[in-house]
């Protein structure tokens, strides 16, 4: 029986977030928009993971008009966005009542699909926003953060996928964001996933090592509905596997997506040129078009990996960096095996450099160590020795309920702090992401509306009238 299989092209979000970071403007994006709007992709994720930051903090353009400027082109494609969880796109749990207005905004302004994903798998950070997604009527997917270690299994990621279902999703990806899958692996999680949970999947996963393209094949034969990709001129190194190839692999057997091969080239040739414009400028480094399977020997993401030699070479110790990554398992398996992407990446990683350079295992923790022992982030995959944990904060007792059940009601507070400077409902919610970044972006807007050339303003004058 025939089956199409769907593509989500990542051109506006993770392919630039991962070649350019996320430089890409949304003037860049319009005179392509139509186009990617008539191809027939499942969705067009444009939106979320560090795009919202990126447009405040280095485009100064508003991230709700980009939003509804895509929309307003692509009516007939469903959006789709990256969210962490109760994180949302900032770096710091929120409360509820933000986070259920961030969402509501979100859909208001023409989100289709939100992708939700939790750093430690951990559900109870999933539902406010599962439950939010859903009573604004928006496509709710939820992502597995994939990770390798001892108790990755396909079982547990089967037990996991059990509660998405049962906690209300309509879809399933695999976000494999450190490009760890391999296409033997990924074969073999889709079958499990797909005998136990009646769900579609989506697989999502990054070209770093070269083997996206062959885990995405083997993830189709295996009954995957679903697959991100990026058009070729973003597509490959640290991006994803390119639609056109996928589209062309499939073609005209059981599995075809029903995507035009020429249509798409014309979408190629546009960002060919795009693609010409950010390597002069220097946004697109050729080092990260090419294929490194470092992560697949050292089970970090490339991301980390650069961290950590910077963070080295900041104290002078470039040459303890296999003493490093030895350490990284280590910190990993005492805290419960978190997964590492933003921010248990971050946590990990820092506390891995510490050990290392003290020349003494947890002599000094991070604050941020400490909480996530601490329960603070949410229940890790595997529990924590309670010896550790004493060892690290003492006798302070641990989080095991949501963590976002301690947090009190902030969005009047927000509101009262923003209020000098919003211009619509939604810049509240900018402000609550990213608060000095927004004011800043906040303040440009203001004197570009009122004409002033921002180089002849005091720099020390932090608030102009609105
Ligand atoms: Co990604």
């Amino acid at each position: 029986m025939a089956k199409q299989i769907k593509i989500t092209e990542t051109a506006l979000r993770d392919a630039h977030q991962s070649l350019l970071a996320t430089r890409m403007t949304t003037e860049d994006m319009l005179p392509i928009l139509k186009k990617l709007d008539s191809i027939g992709f499942y969705s067009l994720e444009c939106w979320g993971g560090a795009t919202f930051d990126s447009c405040l903090r280095f485009l100064n353009e508003d991230p709700w008009q980009r939003l509804r400027t895509i929309k307003d082109n692509c009516p007939n494609t469903k959006l789709q966005m990256l969210f962490r969880g109760q994180n949302m796109l900032g770096y710091r749990h929120y409360a509820d009542d933000v986070l259920e207005y961030f969402v509501q905004k979100t859909v208001a302004n023409g989100m289709d699909i939100i992708r939700i994903f939790d750093a430690l798998n951990d559900i109870k950070n999933l539902q406010s926003a599962i439950r939010a997604a859903k009573r604004e009527k928006a496509e709710v997917q939820v992502a597995i953060s994939y990770t390798t270690g001892p108790v990755f299994t396909d079982e547990y990621y089967v037990e996991y996928a059990k509660r998405i279902r049962d906690a209300g999703a309509d879809t399933i990806c695999i976000k494999d964001m450190a490009a760890l899958l391999t296409p033997y692996k990924t074969e073999s999680l889709v079958k499990a996933i797909k005998k136990e949970v009646d769900l579609p999947v989506q697989i999502h996963t990054h070209y770093t090592s070269g083997l996206a393209s062959m885990c995405l094949l083997k993830c189709i034969e295996a009954g995957a509905d679903m697959i991100d990709t990026a058009i070729s001129p973003l597509a490959l190194g640290t991006s994803h596997a390119p639609t056109e190839s996928m589209v062309a692999a499939l073609e005209g057997t059981e599995y075809d997506t029903g995507i035009d091969l020429v249509a798409l080239s014309e979408i190629r040739e546009y960002f060919m040129t795009l693609r010409e414009k950010y390597i002069k400028s220097g946004l697109i480094d050729h080092k990260m078009l090419a294929t490194d399977a470092k992560a697949l020997i050292y089970q970090v993401p490339g991301g980390m990996l650069s961290n950590l030699l910077s963070q080295l070479k900041q104290a002078g110790k470039e040459d303890k960096l296999t003493e490093v990554l030895e350490e990284v398992p280590r910190v990993r398996q005492d805290s419960g095996y978190p997964p590492l992407v933003t921010p248990t990446s971050q946590i990990v990683g820092t506390q891995a450099v510490y050990n290392v350079i003290m020349g003494e295992r947890y002599k000094m923790c991070t604050n941020e160590f400490k909480d996530m022992v601490a329960g603070k982030y949410g229940t890790t995959p595997v529990p924590i020795d309670p010896e550790f944990r004493k060892k690290i904060i003492g006798d302070m007792e641990p989080v095991t309920c949501r963590p976002a059940d301690l947090l009190p009601p902030e969005l009047e507070k927000l509101r009262e702090e923003a209020k000098a400077y919003a211009q619509q409902e939604e810049d509240v919610l900018s402000y609550a992401m990213f608060p000095k970044v927004s004011v800043d972006f906040f303040e440009k807007r203001r004197m570009a509306q009122l004409g002033v050339n921002p180089v002849l303003l005091d720099k020390d004058k932090k608030t102009y009238p609105i």
